[in-house]
């Protein structure tokens, strides 16, 4: 796809060798979008100001006294780290701020929060994990941020309303993550191809660095908590037996218990993520709006598929914010493995 910059077309090598900014860039791409809204450009804007204010502490938490838990829980009884506060109250007191959000529902609040006056202002709707991987956090391991952006569905003038956190993933207009590593990304998709910009610390700029971002469509990493197999599907157990068996093949098990860092490996070398019902836990462990619908959103724009266990996760109806599912997102020749295992397990039982 080539990219537009002050008017002129540049291919992906031209792109990277240029220093394009993410503001550059989306004001750039701004046309891309179905529909052109200054507010959106401006929501785009404010999510890598948040990112950078996140990364800062995260790249200073050894020294912050802020590691470790906060001593309260969140709304699914998971003790919350300092760093998931922090990063819970930074993205919400920006997207606040601002003008286009009209609400925003984060895996760290029990319920919604409706911006102004009950959200009748604002175009959007934002979802997010302000910090994914927490249990990571102590042990200085990558950790990440996934948000997705929706158009709200009640006309702009009247009080936000459930139906409008509980759209099918399809309706995402932007779905994008950070990823606090070994250097920061910020990877995003309007729903014309994902791009992938790295933070320059010394600036204080994310730079377009990974323009185009695409899955190898055959794929060598499998990713997998093992302990969850035993009490997995049985297409889970055949699949990942399918993994093993395959000596010479170079096939890899990589699991870092980060989702958006498990995911972007993934994306960058070809792979599957996998995090399945379990006997104990039959709907999963991952969130569906703040976890698995924006990745499988960003998994489809760069050439990839996303299931849950029955077909296509981006087409299910949500029925409440924190739902969970089992999530399967990576290459399509290792989704397509997994399929035809649920299929010859049907065939069997
Ligand atoms: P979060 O830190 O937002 O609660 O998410 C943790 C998730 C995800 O990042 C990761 O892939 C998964 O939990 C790991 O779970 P297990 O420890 O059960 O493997
Ligand atoms: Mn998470
Ligand atoms: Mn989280």
């Amino acid at each position: 796809m080539p990219y537009i910059r002050f008017g002129f077309e540049m291919n992906k090598t031209e792109a990277m060798s240029k220093a394009i900014t993410l503001q550059e860039f989306i004001m750039d791409t701004q046309a891309e979008f179905p529909f052109v809204s200054g507010q959106l450009t401006r929501l785009l804007t404010d999510i890598g100001v948040a990112a950078k204010i996140v990364n800062h502490q995260v790249n200073r938490a050894g020294l912050a006294g802020i590691l470790g838990e906060s001593g309260s829980q969140n709304t699914h009884n998971e003790s919350q780290q300092k760093l998931d506060v922090f990063a819970d109250r930074t993205f919400m007191r920006i997207l606040t701020a601002g003008k286009s959000v009209a609400g925003i529902g984060s895996e760290e609040q029990e319920n919604y929060i409706l911006c102004g006056d009950q959200g009748r202002s604002g175009k959007y709707v934002v979802m997010i994990d302000p910090l994914d991987g927490s249990s990571n956090i102590d042990v200085n391991v990558s950790i990440g941020t996934i948000f997705s952006i929706y158009r709200r569905v009640t006309p702009l003038g009247e009080p936000l309303s459930d139906q409008d956190f509980l759209q099918v993933g399809t309706e995402q207009v932007v779905a994008g993550y950070i990823l606090y590593g070994s250097s920061t990304m910020l990877v995003y998709t309007t729903g014309s191809g994902v791009n992938g910009f790295t933070l320059d610390p010394a600036v204080g700029e994310f730079f377009l660095s990974h323009p185009d971002m695409t899955f190898p469509e055959s794929g060598t990493v499998y990713s997998i908590n093992d302990a969850l197999l035993d009490a997995a599907p049985q297409a889970i157990k055949q699949f990942i037996a399918g993994c093993r068996e395959t000596k010479g093949l170079g096939l890899k098990g990589r699991y870092i218990g980060s989702l958006v860092t498990d995911f972007h490996r993934n994306l960058i070398k070809g792979g599957i993520y996998l995090y399945p019902s379990t006997t104990r836990h039959p709907e999963g462990k991952l969130r569906l709006m703040y976890e698995c619908n924006p990745l499988a959103f960003i998994a489809l724009q760069a050439g990839g598929l996303a299931e849950d266990n029955t077909g296509e996760i981006l087409t299910r109806q949500p029925s409440h914010l924190h739902e969970r599912s089992p999530f399967y997102v990576g290459s399509v020749n290792m989704i397509q493995g997994l399929r035809s295992c649920w299929i010859s397990k049907e065939k069997t039982s």
